[in-house]
């Protein structure tokens, strides 16, 4: 169907979001805009009938469930562009639009000897979506990166920057993913994100799977294109390109627990994979519990838990997002019942 042209921007009827999120769950957009830039935007919130209805923002739709048609208007992000911003002694600062691959982005900046993201090779979505999640692999999370990004009110229509205080980071969290009193989710859209790399750049290897590598090769100094090749392996080896099985990559965030509730499990399960944080808490790898229950390679309907991976949750072919779900909540029950731990998804349910 062809967008109508409406003040000055095109909007998308009916528009099937199939091909827009990458677990291919079904679901319809009654309203779809793509926005290219700040004033685009704008546009669309001047319009007397799209400016005041609720908005969904939508990125490469890596870390969403459609589970309904969605009322809402999509804005669907594809602002453009990749540039050197600036050159300091301590770091290369990029900025790129928020409609840009994020691995694109990664390879790109390796290319041009801007090092520094290759531990984040690989992770479907946008460059927009990157922050909203606070991204993170193999030891590094976005925010270790992170210098500030502009952004639209979806009230105001004005363009803010905002700093990584104000984007409050948390593990897999930021202010974009809250509703509510100071919360940004629904109320702003992410146009452009300037990340810092480091000079000089360090690598970094602590994560038991790059350790392993380092190993293997004996490379105990590997440059950043070689880091960016192992990253790109293990995933491969255990992630399901969405292009071939839908997913949205992890299903659930790695919960954290008390030393108490830590030791109490261990007594019942030797094997619980755990790790110490600063604040003498534990996170335990949801994985190896969802695991643990017997859920890897099992289905419910079209959904199923992944061979190689039980965080990951997999589309195997034509599910809806109420199986997804389904599948989700029976793995949450049976995690509760076995270890006392209610799993909380990671991605966003509509
Ligand atoms: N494990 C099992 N069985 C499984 C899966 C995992 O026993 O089926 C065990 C593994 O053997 C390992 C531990 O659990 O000892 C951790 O597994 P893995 O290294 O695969 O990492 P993860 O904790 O499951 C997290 C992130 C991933 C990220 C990887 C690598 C979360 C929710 N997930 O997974 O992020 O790529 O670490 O850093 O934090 C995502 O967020 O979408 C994502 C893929």
């Amino acid at each position: 169907m062809h967008p109508v042209v409406e003040n000055g921007f095109a909007v998308e009827r009916q528009v099937s979001l199939r091909a827009y999120n990458t677990f291919g769950l079904p679901a319809i957009a009654q309203t779809m805009v793509r926005v290219r830039s700040d004033a685009d935007v704008r546009r669309v919130l001047a319009d007397p009938q799209l400016g005041r209805a609720p908005k969904l923002v939508l990125g490469g739709g890596s870390n969403l469930v459609l589970t309904r048609d969605v009322a809402q208007v999509v804005l669907k992000v594809e602002v453009r562009g990749m540039r050197l911003l600036e050159a300091r002694d301590d770091a290369f600062v990029v900025e790129a639009g928020a409609g840009e691959s994020w691995h694109e982005l990664v390879a790109w900046t390796l290319g041009q000897g801007y090092a520094g993201l290759e531990n984040l090779a690989l992770i479907p979505g946008t460059v927009g979506a990157a922050p909203v999640q606070n991204i993170g692999a193999y030891g590094l999370e976005l925010a270790d990166r992170f210098e500030s990004l502009d952004a639209v009110d979806l009230v105001t229509g004005r363009s803010v920057t905002l700093d990584a205080a104000a984007c409050r980071f948390g593990y897999r969290d930021s202010v974009f993913k809250h509703g509510g009193f100071g919360g940004l989710a629904g109320k702003s859209l992410i146009t452009r994100v300037r990340l810092r790399l480091p000079r000089p750049w360090r690598p970094v290897l602590g994560y038991l799977d790059l350790e392993r590598k380092v190993h293997e090769t004996g490379l105990t100094a590997p440059d950043a294109r070689t880091i960016f090749d192992w990253v790109c392996a293990i995933r491969r080896a255990k992630l399901p390109d969405p292009a071939t099985i839908g997913n949205a990559g992890s299903f659930f965030k790695n919960p954290v627990v008390t030393a108490e509730q830590c030791r109490d499990i261990i007594g019942r399960d030797p094997h619980l994979v755990h790790y110490a944080l600063p604040d003498g808490r534990y996170k335990l790898a949801a994985g190896w519990l969802i695991d643990a229950c017997g859920w890897k390679g099992k289905s419910i309907g079209r959904a199923g838990v992944y061979d190689k991976q039980a965080l990951v949750l997999v589309n195997r072919g034509g599910a809806s997002g109420a199986e997804v779900l389904t599948l989700a909540r029976a793995i949450q029950e049976s995690v509760y019942g076995r270890f006392g731990i209610r799993l909380e998804p990671e991605p966003v349910v509509v």
